[in-house]
Order: structure tokens, then sequence, then C-alpha cells
């Protein structure tokens, strides 16, 4: 998968990062629920050493709930690590993190000194919406496009806790392959820089595995077809675009595939689990050893 990245922004931001991380008492991530592997910015886990974590796995109304839980299960068995799942429509959820981070930091006194968190993620995952929740005002700007917070914002929140806000433009993982499709998938790479037909094929495949009923249900089907292509022509067949000569117009049905998932009309959907992500992670050493 082609991907145009931008590296003066990445540099700028891996800079900070690597600069302000030392001087925090927390570190708050927010991650897409649909995908905490996925979502994760990379330099976290290299750059985190033992200061507190706390994973907000944010639009968790548009994921497998039962996944879900299986994240938050694998996320807490990290030592420093707490893991939430919310979405926007729980901001007393969401504001529980204010008082679940002064418990994580007990040696810090709030009666005479101020919590120092910073909170990091990847675009779209709703970081700026997460903020505005936990500030209770409005505070970044929120859209769907990358890199619309551009200058480090520090936050007074209630519990006497500072929250340094980064530029919006994060990197996300891209390795192995799979993270860049499914968060190509998930919209946090913009649709410009991604080859539309390759993500939704992966996407089409990855539904016909993992949740065959809700393509059933959403395209009206009493069984599926058993390769992604048929399916692509399935969909084009049953919404009106075929292209003259009975051909699939395969950029069409990418963006009715892409859209159905982004808005929620296959049900709740995760696009990974703890166990698929550890054998994503296995198969690629492997395979980097035995390039060796
Ligand atoms: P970012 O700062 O991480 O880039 O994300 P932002 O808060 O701007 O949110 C990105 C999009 O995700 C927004 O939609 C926002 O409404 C949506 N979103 C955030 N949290 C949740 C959630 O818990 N559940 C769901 N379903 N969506 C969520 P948008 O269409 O770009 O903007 P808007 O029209 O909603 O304002």
């Amino acid at each position: 998968m082609a991907i145009n990245w931008y590296p003066g922004h990445m540099h700028k931001a891996k800079k900070e990062i690597r600069d302000v991380i030392p001087k925090m008492d927390l570190i708050i991530e927010v991650l897409d629920a649909r995908l905490p592997f996925s979502s994760e910015n990379p330099m976290v886990a290299s750059l985190r050493r033992d200061t507190p974590c706390i994973k907000i796995l944010n639009k968790s109304d548009l994921a497998d709930p039962q996944v879900t839980e299986q994240w938050v299960e694998h996320i807490n068995r990290t030592s420093g690590m707490k893991a939430i799942a919310v979405n926007l429509k729980q901001p007393e959820k969401i504001r529980s993190i204010l008082t679940m981070a002064p418990a994580m930091v007990p040696q810090r006194n709030l009666d005479i000194s101020q919590l120092k968190a910073i909170i990091l993620g990847i675009p779209n995952v709703g970081k700026s919406t997460t903020i505005n929740i936990l500030a209770n005002r409005t505070i970044a700007k929120t859209g769907n496009e990358p890199a619309v917070t551009k200058q480090q914002q520090r936050i007074k929140l209630a519990n006497n806790i500072i929250l340094l806000d980064t530029p919006g433009f994060l990197w996300p993982k891209l390795e192995p392959e799979a993270c860049g499709y499914r968060l190509a998938v998930s919209g946090a790479i913009k649709n410009t820089v991604i080859e539309f037909a390759d993500v939704a094929m992966y996407l089409a495949e990855f539904m016909m595995a993992h949740y065959p009923q809700a393509l059933c249900q959403r395209y009206q089907q009493p069984t599926l077809p058993e390769t992604g292509i048929e399916l692509f022509d399935l969909v084009a067949r049953r919404r009106g675009c075929m292209r003259r000569g009975g051909i699939a117009d395969s950029h069409k049905v990418a963006q009715i595939l892409i859209n159905d998932f982004r808005e929620g009309h296959f049900g709740r959907i995760s696009l990974e689990t703890p166990a698929m992500v550890e054998s994503e992670q296995a198969t690629l050493l492997a395979a980097k050893e035995a390039a060796r």
C-alpha cells in the first residue's frame, strides 16, 4: 500500500514528544476501540518507561463489545497501564479519568502540586472530542482531517490536572502491513493517500472471514460468495455500480463498503483482537529473522 507521509511534521512531533514525555506524571493515549493496537503511536511504548498510562479506547459505540472487553483485559495486564472503553455519548465515563489519574500517581500530592499529563492520539481517534469533554468546554478544534490541532496547548482540568495536548499529526503503526489497512479502513489515514480499492478489498475479505452475517444483512443475501472479488460484483449489482460490459465499478463499490463500515451500517465491528495481533507480530518477527 503506497502512503505519502509528511516527514517534516513527523519529525517535529517526534522531537516534541521525546522532550516532553520524561517531564510527565501520566500519559493518556486515545485509541480507536475498533483497532486499539494499530491506532497506537509506536513511540509511546518505547518512550514510556514506567510512566503510568491510561489508554482510552474511544468510539466504543462502533466496536464489537466482546472484543473491546478482551482489549481492556489485555491492556490492564501491563503494569502501570489502565484501559477504559468510552464513546462521546458517555461524558461522565470519560470524566471519570479525572479521578482515575490521581490514583495512578499516588506519590503526587495534588493539594500542593499539579499532575502533569500528556494526551496523545493519532488523527481521527477522537482526541479533540475527548479533550473537550474532559475540560467541559470547547478547547481544541475537532474534525475529520488529520493535523487540525497545530500548537501545543496546556489545558487546566479539574483535580489540579494539567493536560498537555500535542500537535494533531502523530504517525500510526504501519507494520505489519495489515495495521496500515486497518487504519485506512477506519479513516485515520487520509483517503487521498491510499489505494481505495485495495483498502476496501482488505475490508471485504476481513468481513467475510469475521462478520459474514453483518454482510448478509446489509446486502440482503442469504449466503455470501467465496472471494472478495465476487463480493465486489455482488455489491455492484445490488447498488447499481456496474459499468458498461457488466464490469463492477470497483471505486464506487470500495466507497460503499468503506462508508458502510465507517458509518456503522454493519453494526459494531472490531478490526483486530489481541490474539490476531499477537499472531501477526509473531509472523512479522519470523519473517524478519528469516531475512537476516
Ligand atoms: P481527532 O481530534 O482525534 O482527530 O478526532 P475528533 O475528536 O476530531 O473526532 C473525529 C471524528 O470522530 C468526529 O467526527 C467525531 O465526532 C467522531 N467521534 C469522536 N468520538 C467518537 C465516538 O466515541 N463515537 C463515534 N461514533 N464518533 C466519534 P466528524 O464526522 O469528523 O465530526 P462531527 O461532524 O461529528 O463534528
